[in-house]
């Protein structure tokens, strides 16, 4: 029998990472885990509470009670707090820019580094974050780290924003992306850094498919040695 793998995808804001690692998982008929959606509900509901999002324990006192659920949903996978659908609420940017504050936590990331876990122990399943090769999956058979120029990260972003109607100026988002690159990279715990063992792939230049293609076939080679 087959047994699934472990498929982990890191990288910085809008390197590709949740595009390309949906398409994966939909072509292996794998699972797909949104890590950065349970950070972003997360802090929508700080945010909603009106806590200071740096006091670690009023944060874990609303994690306590927050209920995450994820369902299937295009182009986007759809994300639930309890009933209450957040999918369009917490791509906001409010809490975008936002996000890494909560996520520096230290108890915060103990807590979902471990329902991550469990998600991902029966195998065949890829997640997407800033540090699932390094911290939730360090024995993922496949690590992916995704990079691109941070004008073509702004300039995708910026893309997507016309699409949505959204009207802000690339410079500010290229700043934004800038802001929070730092802020994931400086962290103490955790911060979003490259597996030794992963795999570098530069997306600067590479359209969704390549990619997602480049990926399957890194995946194919390690499951040769995994049956
Ligand atoms: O999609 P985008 O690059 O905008 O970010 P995301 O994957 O939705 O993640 C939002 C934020 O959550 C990141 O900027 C990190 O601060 C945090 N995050 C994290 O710390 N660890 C993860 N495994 C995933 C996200
Ligand atoms: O999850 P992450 O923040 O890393 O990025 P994303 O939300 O998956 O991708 C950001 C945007 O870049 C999306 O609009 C993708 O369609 C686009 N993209 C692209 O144009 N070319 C790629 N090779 C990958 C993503």
């Amino acid at each position: 029998m087959t047994v699934g793998l472990q498929i982990a995808i890191d990288g910085p804001a809008s390197a590709g990472k949740s595009t390309v690692a949906k398409q994966v998982a939909k072509q292996l008929h794998y699972t797909y885990c949104d890590t950065g959606a349970m950070y972003r509900a997360l802090t929508l509901a700080a945010l909603r509470a009106k806590v200071n999002l740096t006091d670690e324990s009023a944060v874990l006192a609303i994690l306590k009670t927050l209920q995450i659920q994820f369902k299937p949903g295009s182009p986007q996978q759809r994300v639930f707090i309890g009933e209450q659908e957040v999918t369009q609420a917490i791509r906001q940017p409010e809490v975008t820019n936002n996000v890494s504050t909560v996520a520096a936590l230290a108890g915060v990331r103990r807590q979902l580094v471990r329902q991550q876990q469990q998600i991902a122990q029966q195998g065949s399943i890829v997640m997407d974050g800033r540090d699932i090769g390094t911290a939730v999956l360090p024995q993922a058979q496949v690590k992916i780290f995704l990079v691109a120029s941070v004008a073509e990260r702004a300039r995708r972003r910026y893309q997507e924003n016309v699409h949505k109607g959204i009207d802000t100026p690339l410079a500010t988002l290229q700043k934004e992306i800038e802001i929070r690159d730092q802020k994931d990279s400086t962290r103490k715990v955790s911060p979003l850094t490259q597996a030794k063992d992963a795999v570098r792939v530069d997306t600067t230049a590479l359209s969704i498919d390549q990619v997602v293609a480049k990926i399957i076939a890194i995946t194919n080679e390690k499951q040769k040695d995994h049956k």
